[in-house]
């Protein structure tokens, strides 16, 4: 594909977009010996809030732990592969990362805007964000996880937020602590031929 296809304002840019999108992979082993700047931090949350989203709501928040203790505390709020809530099945891998988003859902203005149904437009254009995020950073060379496996409830309380505030996920970030096994992450990931999704009316 013409990696040079992109329009912005009409003009066609340089993208290696499609490149980009086969690299993201869940990293869930992260190097205790480098962390992010909070330039970088910043500039990752430059893409997601470029985000597009519906009614131009940008019904999002996010909060930014570096605190050992409350990355801690975030990992008490975590449920199993099959959203199971047991103390022996939490996700502990997310510790070893140097910076952990919790992002939330902020429900007030799209409840209002949009009825009940708000509430799923909100997570839509939350989920589009931190892929944007995600896209960043896999560009920038750091290393992302997203995890949906959370109690709200626990996340809730742990930071004593809002009713209008939903826990969507978490993002984990930082630099794998094993790059070569990090480069084989993305090699061979299965994916449904297009004909198995998609049907042509
Ligand atoms: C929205 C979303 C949420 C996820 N939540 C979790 C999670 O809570 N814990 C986890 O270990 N992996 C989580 N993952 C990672 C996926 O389980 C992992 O990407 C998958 O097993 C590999 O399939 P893939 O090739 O489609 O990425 C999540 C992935 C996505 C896209």
């Amino acid at each position: 594909m013409d990696k040079t296809a992109g329009t912005a304002g009409g003009g066609a840019v340089p993208c290696d977009l499609d490149h980009l999108q086969g690299l993201i992979y869940d990293e869930q082993e992260y190097s205790p010996d480098k962390g992010l700047s909070r330039e970088e931090i910043l500039s990752l949350l430059e893409a997601f809030r470029r985000t597009y989203s519906s009614g131009n709501l940008q019904p999002w928040e996010v909060i930014v732990v570096q605190d050992p203790e409350k990355k801690r505390q975030i990992v008490g709020c975590t449920l199993d592969a099959f959203f199971r809530d047991s103390d022996e099945m939490r996700q502990t891998w997310i510790e070893s990362a140097p910076v952990v988003l919790v992002i939330l859902a902020n429900l007030r203005r799209a409840l209002s805007r949009f009825g009940e149904a708000g509430r799923d437009v909100a997570i839509q254009d939350v989920a589009a964000a931190v892929q944007n995020l995600r896209l960043s950073a896999c560009q920038n060379g750091i290393a992302s996880a997203w995890i949906r496996e959370i109690s709200a409830e626990r996340i809730t309380r742990l930071f004593s937020l809002g009713k209008h505030l939903l826990p969507v996920g978490l993002v984990t970030l930082g630099f794998p602590k094993n790059p070569e096994k990090a480069a084989m992450e993305f090699e061979g990931r299965p994916r449904l031929a297009i004909n198995r999704f998609c049907r042509w009316a």
